[in-house]
């Protein structure tokens, strides 16, 4: 399954389905890494694995509807089938996620519908939470709101801050998104209204 990446940030996620991809256990091909940064890592990473790697500055864009057109004809050119967002700061426009309906993932370092937002990580801490954890759910109009594919839980406590919380959380994220994404690509996930099922393997 052709894969386009859209990251922000350091792309430690971006990696791990790098890697899980060159183990053969993911069956899908990144087709490109696009960024809002042109400084973003995940960027570099791409390069370093011969990915296409593209960045969109946004200040290069007169408005947001340039942006946004930009960046679904980079992903419309790439080929790319299925969209995964991997720290990805930016919402997508309504005519992106209509182009790829049911096809566009996230991962977000909370336990949805817990926490929705930015810098969950040191919310969670601040509220107390004796558990956290991230979710990996579908893309759709509203934010980290789609059918979710995946949850994992870690525990909390009261001395941790949103950077402890935030790094044990993205170790979890590491195995939880390559295993999402490798669904995605088996096509063993359906969606019925709020629901995901997962298709038992063709093993
Ligand atoms: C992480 O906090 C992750 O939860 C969120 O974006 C942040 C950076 O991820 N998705 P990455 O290292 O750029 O993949």
């Amino acid at each position: 399954l052709p894969l386009a990446v859209l990251a922000s940030g350091g792309g430690s996620n971006l990696q791990a389905i790098i890697d899980r991809i060159e183990e053969g256990k993911i069956a899908a091909r990144i087709v490109a890494v696009v960024s809002n940064k042109p400084q973003a890592r995940a960027l570099s990473r791409a390069r370093a694995h011969g990915i296409p790697a593209i960045a969109l500055p946004q200040d290069d864009y007169p408005d947001r509807a340039a942006y946004d057109a930009a960046l679904l004809a980079a992903v419309q050119d790439s080929g790319a089938q299925a969209v995964i967002l991997a720290g990805y700061l930016r919402l997508l426009a309504a005519p992106f996620i209509a182009a790829f309906r049911n096809r566009i993932l996230n991962i977000h370092p909370a336990l949805l519908p817990s926490f929705p937002g930015l810098r969950v990580q040191a919310a969670a801490a601040s509220y107390g939470v004796t558990i956290a954890g991230a979710t990996v759910h579908f893309v759709d109009e509203e934010m980290d709101s789609g059918p979710i594919v995946i949850q994992a839980a870690v525990p909390a406590g009261p001395d941790d801050d949103g950077e402890s919380l935030a790094a044990r959380i993205l170790t979890l994220e590491h195995r939880i998104y390559p295993q999402a994404v490798a669904w995605l690509a088996a096509g063993r996930l359906a969606i019925a209204g709020r629901k995901t099922r997962l298709a038992p393997s063709s093993l």
